[in-house]
């Protein structure tokens, strides 16, 4: 299957985390672009088969529990496209000292639902990545490997 994977970051840790999902993706025999929500269009999103929306979880205009800024304007030029059925996944990279842990997937939830889609597995919520690289590079994969398991068996 055709997999987009979409992330932002601003410390660097959600790219490396989506680099590692991209290749846990590929070795389940999925062809997988990886790219930022400012540059996806709608039409790539259509035309793919699966999509994973990655992102960190910081504040946005004084809001606590946001994904990326970039989603802002992503969710705004996407939110008329026709998603009706497509299968998604949200990873999203936080820390729980914040009061709103990984509130960035529930934003990424809603907007998945408001646009038809379906999410195939419950978000990946990975609590202060650099601390322990190892041990959510390990989450990921494993993830990766669940949510694949839902696309062959559509
Ligand atoms: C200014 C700032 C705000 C943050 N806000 C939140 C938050 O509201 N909730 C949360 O779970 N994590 C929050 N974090 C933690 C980051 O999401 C976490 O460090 C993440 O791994 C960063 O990913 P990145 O390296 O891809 O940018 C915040 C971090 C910073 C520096």
């Amino acid at each position: 299957m055709n997999i987009l994977v979409i992330f932002a970051t601003y410390s660097g840790g959600t790219q490396i985390a989506s680099a590692t999902l991209a290749e846990a993706l590929k070795a389940e025999g999925h062809s997988v672009t990886v790219k930022g929500p400012a540059e996806t269009q709608t039409d790539e999103l259509v035309k793919s088969d699966a999509v994973v929306l990655c992102t960190p979880t910081w504040d946005f205009e004084g809001k606590e529990g946001q994904p990326h800024e970039d989603y802002v304007g992503f969710m705004e030029k996407t939110k008329g496209a026709s998603l009706e059925g497509m299968p998604f996944a949200v990873l999203a990279l936080g820390d729980s000292s914040y009061t709103h842990f990984c509130g960035s997937a529930e934003v990424l939830e809603a907007y998945v639902t408001s646009v038809g889609g379906i999410l195939k597995v419950p978000s990946l919520k990975i609590d202060g990545y650099f601390f322990s690289q190892e041990k959510h590079t390990g989450s990921i994969r494993e993830w990766a490997k669940s949510f694949s398991g839902t696309l062959s068996s559509k």
